[in-house]
């Protein structure tokens, strides 16, 4: 497992790959890899030639009373997940590498990024932007994998891509649940053992949303009441939104026509955590 640190070296890696007419499939990620993790790199190694993996986690997507600093962190484990599941280079920069001094220069994006997450999160996805813009400049993947975990995320790199001209295609991977439904996320490590059986209630909620669905209740008002009811049930829960939005717009709909995207995010004691159901015919 070859890993890099520099922007320089980075660049000679690909340059010597693509010379070779290899096609590059990229995983950017924030490190401390679990199996949502692994499922976009095992992606990545089915479809393309070579796999970087970058891990650095983004002090510009964190809010100032956010989690930057108690941020989980295990390299010689991220290392080993790489390794597993087919991944043959980890970019691993400091943050001076990706911000020197002086740094002035962002990516912002108008309307995808301001209900959902953009709204309790107000500077998150300019750093999202910001830092993904500069990963896929050094990096230059074909294709770049990204987990439907994180929906709003998604549609917003998706729409970058396009606004921007990155000559990359954008690939949207499912999303890896634990047995009892809980999906799996590097902030799980924060819940203790109480907090880890509370939420439970995120899937729970949104299977609830799901099933009325499927009994044809097309009114998103019922839906986001009885998934909020479901969610309301387990009091370690404090529910910062559950909305039923347009899968492309991410924009809030009262009536569902074709498919929607049910998304809550909820703090389970001081974790705040997301998760998303897609309902469609
Ligand atoms: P991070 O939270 O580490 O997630 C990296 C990628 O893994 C994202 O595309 C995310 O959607 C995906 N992922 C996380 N949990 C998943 C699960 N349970 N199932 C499937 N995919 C999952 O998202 C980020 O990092 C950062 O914002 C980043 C894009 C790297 C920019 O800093």
């Amino acid at each position: 497992m070859k890993l890099v640190t520099t922007i320089k070296e980075m660049r000679e890696q690909v340059r010597r790959w693509k010379a070779a007419n290899l096609t590059i499939g990229f995983v950017p990620t924030m490190g401390f890899l679990h199996e949502g993790h692994a499922s976009l790199i095992r992606q990545a190694a089915e479809e393309c030639d070579k796999v970087v993996v970058s891990i650095f986690v983004n002090p510009m997507q964190f809010g100032p009373t956010e989690d930057l600093a108690s941020y989980p962190r295990d390299i010689d484990h991220d290392k080993g997940v790489c390794l597993e599941n087919g991944a043959q280079l980890i970019f691993f920069p400091e943050v001076s590498e990706l911000y020197p001094d002086g740094f002035s220069s962002f990516v912002n994006m108008d309307g995808l990024t301001n209900g959902l997450c953009g709204t309790s999160r107000p500077e998150h996805f300019r750093g999202v932007c910001t830092v993904v813009t500069k990963l896929f400049n050094i990096v230059q993947p074909d294709r770049a994998f990204f987990g439907q975990k994180d929906a709003q995320q998604l549609a917003i790199i998706r729409r970058m891509t396009i606004d921007l001209s990155f000559p990359i295609e954008i690939i949207g991977c499912p999303i890896v649940r634990e047995p009892d439904g809980l999906a799996l996320s590097s902030r799980n490590k924060y819940l203790n053992e109480e907090e880890r059986t509370a939420a439970h209630c995120l899937s729970a909620g949104l299977n609830i949303g799901k099933s009325l669905f499927e009994n044809r209740e097309r009114d998103t008002h019922a839906i986001k009441t009885a998934v909020l009811a479901r969610i309301s049930q387990e009091a370690l829960a404090r529910v910062d939104y559950v909305e039923v939005v347009d899968p492309d717009s991410m924009q809030p709909i009262e009536k569902i026509d074709n498919a929607a995207l049910c998304a809550v995010a909820v703090f389970i004691g001081k974790t705040r955590l997301i998760d998303n159901i897609i309902l469609e015919d």
